[in-house]
């Protein structure tokens, strides 16, 4: 292992660095060449970690994803401001229909979330900047409410809606789907990162296929909610997604705002989550939505049930035990299962920015082990740098460099010296 001890000043500038150097004036990449556009999740991470040094930066970058937003309230999960051959599949692949060239999915809402830790920074500094984003928040959560519910569970309808793209959850839903007729491409980002440390062709056919299916059919939702074979009901979305209305309603009560459907959103969602636990695993989990299987895999979106504020029931058992099979973080997937692949991108890995989450949740329930995850999130980066994500064995650096959340989250959570939100123990 390497030498741990930490030059804390060192590491904040480095961080800083980063997020500097991806910063592509007002919105930011992930990372330069894997990642060139502005994702959606990874933008409302870098507005926190921005607004560390630069607020008014931070709100920025908020504004800039969510005037993204299409005329139906979806707020997509690329924005291509700037064609990039580099990158596949672009725009022309994807045939967006919002006012700046797009994906044509969503991904996890945590930007109200943030939007939350940026307000709380400087309440007077963000007042009327949070009111102008408040609306657009709003009609963001109606489109999911509106058009991804199953039993009152919010679902993803692409593998990349999740942002945990390959992970073992979507394996039977996905083999379910035969992607020939696809037309024949050229995959751009196996020739920046280790291919096994990348999803598999296989799989890449299948989120072309749907990417395809999205495109013919004008990403209308009632048409794609008929014919889409792929609609998984998932922690990921459903724990964002509440929390994010959680978030809404004190901001609402905050500015003086109308919270509208807030409380019975909130409600609903509430009931919603009891149709995600499995009660033979013992955690929550995902489920499909068209063949009503669970998908049978602890990933680290089940930790999520202390962010969104649900019952955790017998979660914290679950968490002691795969935590105990690992050194650093949270892994993506149970270390336990088969499928387990500490170095393949979310069937393994951990990622700084979900144990940032995780760990709001376990601190606001006053549980000790938000305090630990901390802990060994610290030690994974002072040790193995700003990588994408890790080996939760090794703690090995894995996937891109220099990456813009990781940067992000430590600044605002993991340092030493961050000012973190108010949930913080
Ligand atoms: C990958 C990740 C996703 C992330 C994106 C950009 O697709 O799985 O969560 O938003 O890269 O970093």
């Amino acid at each position: 292992m390497k030498d741990l001890s930490m030059d804390v000043d060192a590491l904040d500038a480095e961080a800083e660095r980063i997020l500097r150097m991806n910063d592509r004036g007002g919105y930011s990449v992930p990372t330069a060449g894997l990642y060139p556009y502005q994702w959606n999740w990874d933008s409302a991470f870098a507005a926190y970690g921005y607004a560390m040094f630069d607020l008014d930066r931070g709100w920025r970058e908020l504004e800039v994803l969510m005037a993204g937003q299409w005329p139906d309230g979806m707020v997509p999960h690329i924005q291509f401001h700037k064609v990039d051959p580099s990158y596949f599949p672009g725009p022309d692949i994807w045939g967006g229909v919002g006012p700046v060239p797009s994906s044509g999915i969503s991904q996890p809402a945590i930007a109200a979330t943030m939007a939350r830790l940026v307000y709380e920074l400087d309440p007077g500094a963000g007042a009327e900047r949070m009111r102008a984003l408040y609306p657009k928040f709003i009609a963001w959560h109606r489109w999911f409410m509106e058009w991804r519910l199953d039993r009152d569970a919010v679902c993803l309808t692409h593998p990349w809606e999740a942002g945990r793209d390959n992970a073992p959850d979507w394996d039977g839903p996905l083999a379910r789907i035969d992607p020939s007729g696809i037309a024949p491409y050229e995959r751009r980002d196996t020739g920046h990162v280790d291919p096994s440390m990348r999803p598999k062709k296989a799989d890449y056919d299948r989120y072309l296929w749907l990417v395809k299916q999205g495109h013919d059919c004008g990403w209308d939702q009632a048409h794609l909610r008929d014919v889409n074979p792929f609609r998984m009901a998932d922690p990921t979305m459903h724990f964002t997604l509440l929390r994010g209305h959680r978030d809404l309603m004190w901001l609402g009560a905050e500015l003086g705002l109308d919270t509208g459907p807030l409380p019975d959103w909130i409600a609903q969602l509430e009931a919603g989550a009891e149709t995600l636990w499995n009660a033979q695993l013992g955690a929550y989990d995902c489920r499909d939505a068209v063949t009503g299987d669970w998908a049978d895999a602890v990933s680290n979106a089940a930790f999520l049930c202390w962010y969104a504020r649900v019952d955790p029931k017998t979660t914290a058992a679950v968490y002691a035990r795969v935590q105990s099979k690992v050194q650093f973080g949270v892994a993506s997937h149970d270390p336990d299962s088969p499928a387990f692949e500490p170095k393949r991108y979310w069937r393994g890995p951990t990622w700084a920015m979900m144990n940032m989450l995780i760990a709001m949740g376990l601190d606001e329930a006053g549980r000790p082990e938000g305090a630990a995850l901390r802990a060994s999130t610290v030690r994974l980066i002072a040790g193995n740098g700003f990588a994408e994500y890790f080996d939760p064995l090794t703690g090995a650096p894995a996937g891109g460099k220099d990456f813009t959340w990781t940067a992000a989250i430590w600044l605002g959570w993991a340092s030493p010296k961050a000012r973190r939100g108010r949930w913080a123990a």
